[in-house]
């Protein structure tokens, strides 16, 4: 049976991007002995410029199918606005995954001394199906002129979902969690929370737990990012902490992400966006979606060996081989030639035994 994957390049950066993860996926079927059936769909701004549509009805066709037949994920690019929160909310992909680790030949780029930085590996789990994003919205006209507002919401179930595979990957990792809230400030969301944290905490003992106002986990990621394992947070907090956590290492370009539902179908892309001020150019950096086909291998397929390979690969390249905004002082390479040293340096493994 193949592995099939449903491409959706996207606009800006995006399909510069998406054309290395492509790459790379296509080398490691090749080097670990898979089947890859690929398809590609235009979506996003592009897409809805050309027919009215950010998706088309056959692409989310093609997901229907997927999800329900199972061996099928979704590489995304990136877009302005749709169709990502859509994809999100159809599929009920709430489990947002973004692995964020700091490279030794790359500390020169950090904002952080390398005493500081080095040796981080944290897991931002983010919800992603709800919170202000999917808020009731309402406005009106009133004394203080127009008001506008968006409802933060959070169920128990969703709290309950997202902190249990946010233990469970803690369990896998360091045995250590940690909760961004802010309790102070929006008591009655984050007592929901609490709710459900509290029995989880006794049911997962083995992990460490503590707990952080939002506004200091951003102080403290700053201070000693190396200290932290797993971080749980609500959909905003998550989606600003892991872009901070990102320019810690150095560049946002360098982080992939997951986006899970509970069938275990899921859509990999890169935690950045389109980039419109350097798209174009062959200058973006794929290794947010190029580390986002290495967590595809993992999650959609479990190929360890594939993941490995691709990480491995990646590590080894970057010290020689980097993109603009990776490459200090250092000369750089194009978003293609990246690319094809992570791809050539798979094969060189591959051949080597
Ligand atoms: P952005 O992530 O596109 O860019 C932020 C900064 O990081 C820019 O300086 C950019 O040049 C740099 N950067 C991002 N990716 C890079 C890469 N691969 N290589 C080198 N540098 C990179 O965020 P921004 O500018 O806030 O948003 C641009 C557009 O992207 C907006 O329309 C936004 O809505 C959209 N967006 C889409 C997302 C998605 O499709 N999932 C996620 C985040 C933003
Ligand atoms: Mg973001």
């Amino acid at each position: 049976m193949p592995m099939n994957v449903i491409v959706m390049p996207g606009d800006g950066i995006g399909p510069e991007v998406t054309r290395e993860g492509v790459r790379v996926l296509t080398a490691a079927a090749e080097i670990c002995g898979f089947e890859l059936e690929l398809r590609q769909f235009d979506v996003g701004e592009g897409a809805f410029q050309e027919s009215g549509d950010y998706i088309s009805a056959e692409a989310l066709r093609a997901c229907d199918e997927g999800q329900a037949e199972g061996n099928t994920a979704i590489l995304f690019g990136a877009v302005p606005s749709e169709p990502i929160g859509l994809l999100r909310e159809r599929y009920d992909l709430y489990a947002n995954l973004r692995p964020v680790r700091s490279y030794p030949s790359l500390s020169s780029v950090s904002p952080l001394r390398p005493e500081v930085i080095d040796g981080t590996d944290l897991l931002v789990v983010r919800e992603l199906t709800s919170d202000v994003y999917y808020g009731k919205q309402r406005q009106g006209h009133g004394s203080g002129g127009e008001w506008a507002s968006q409802e933060m919401y959070y169920d128990e179930s969703q709290a309950r979902r997202i902190a249990t595979v946010a233990f469970e990957e803690a369990r896998r990792r360091r045995k250590r969690l940690t909760f961004a809230h802010k309790s102070n400030a929006i008591g009655p969301v984050f007592s929901v929370w609490w709710k459900v944290l509290t029995p989880l905490r006794e049911q997962y003992g083995d992990v460490v737990f503590d707990d952080f106002y939002v506004d200091n986990m951003a102080a403290q990621l700053c201070l000693r990012p190396a200290d932290f394992d797993v971080i749980l947070a609500p959909n905003l907090f998550g989606d600003i902490l892991s872009d901070l956590a990102g320019g810690l290492v150095g560049s946002l370009g360098l982080l992939p992400s997951a986006s899970l539902n509970d069938r275990g179908f899921g859509l990999y892309e890169p935690v950045s966006g389109t980039a419109p001020m350097i798209a174009g150019k062959n200058i973006a950096n794929p290794l947010g979606s190029i580390l986002s086909v290495a967590m595809m291998c993992e999650h959609a397929f479990h190929r360890t060996d594939a993941r490995e390979l691709i990480e491995a690969a990646v590590l080894a390249t970057i010290p020689t081989c980097a993109t603009a905004d990776i490459s200090g002082s250092g000369p750089s390479v194009t978003t293609a030639e990246l690319g094809k040293a992570v791809t050539d340096h798979m094969r060189e493994t591959a051949a080597n035994g």
